[in-house]
């Protein structure tokens, strides 16, 4: 007898998603590459390099069903702290991943942009997201955007410095919501609706935290590398079934 509580298949979670209500920005912390390589004995780095298979997953995913933006959380401002061979093999499966996804990008009519303190980051690394975001600056599907060296904190500190630095020059500015958002990294870019993190923790870890305002959180204890479309899919059929109130009383 079936397992009452069986796990759907990629393709039923697919159809009962409403294409007409589809959340317009999709924002993941993408965690337990670590944990998934402990599991297997493998050094942390198998993990990571097992994860890029699943960015596979949720990029196409997003462009299968449509959505608009993604935006994938790759390496913050405090992931600094790991062990020096650990950073610089993140660095470098960036790059390769970099170089041999431009064709599938192009392919799929994706776009790619970057959030995070770029300036920072390695000379090759910056030249070859620089080159992959020109190759593709002409795509109107997806935007697929890469938080590289990110921290929120560090972002608003970079608004609040750019909106004292407009003042001093122009004399005068005014700050509301719209001038600190016009600020941020993510001025081109809508709130996320669904932000998404896997491998069960229940934190933002400095992650979009001006931007994750009323996003709807979904949490999934499935390890980054474990990740597939199926996921995605299910976390989009959760979110529809979602009231989102912004603080009113929504429906009823
Ligand atoms: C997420 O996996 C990838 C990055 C932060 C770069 P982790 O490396 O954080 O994996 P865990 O959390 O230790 O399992
Ligand atoms: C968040 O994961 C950062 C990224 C996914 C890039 P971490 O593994 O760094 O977060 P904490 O340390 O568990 O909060
Ligand atoms: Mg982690």
């Amino acid at each position: 007898m079936a397992a009452v509580n069986a796990e759907l298949d990629e393709s039923s979670y697919l159809a009962q998603i409403d294409l007409d209500r589809l959340p317009c920005h999709i924002a993941v912390i993408m965690d337990g590459n670590g944990r998934w390589a402990k599991k297997r004995r493998l050094p942390r780095i198998a993990g990571h390099r097992a994860g890029i298979r699943a960015v596979r997953q949720a990029v196409e995913a997003c462009a299968r069903l449509g959505v608009p933006y993604l935006t994938l959380y790759a390496f913050s401002v405090e992931n600094w702290k790991r062990p020096h061979a650990e950073v610089e093999l993140l660095m470098k499966l960036l790059r390769e991943y970099l170089k041999k996804e431009i064709g599938e990008l192009n392919e799929q009519n994706i776009s790619l942009g970057v959030i995070g303190r770029i300036s920072e980051l390695p000379a090759p690394v910056r030249r070859d997201l620089e080159r992959t975001i020109e190759e593709t600056k002409g795509n109107t599907g997806l935007r697929l955007t890469l938080a590289l060296n990110y921290g929120s904190r560090a972002e608003v500190v970079d608004a609040v410095r750019a909106l004292v630095a407009q003042a001093r020059s122009n004399g005068e500015i005014e700050i509301d919501e719209s001038a600190v958002s016009r600020h941020l990294y993510t001025a081109a870019i809508p709130d996320p609706d669904l932000l998404i993190r896997t491998s069960g923790e229940m934190r933002l870890s400095n992650f979009l935290l001006w931007q994750a305002a009323y996003s709807e959180i979904w949490v999934t204890e499935t390890l980054w590398p474990d990740f597939t479309q199926k996921h995605l899919f299910r976390a989009v059929t959760d979110f529809q079934k979602r009231e989102r109130r912004y603080g009113g009383l929504g429906l009823e």
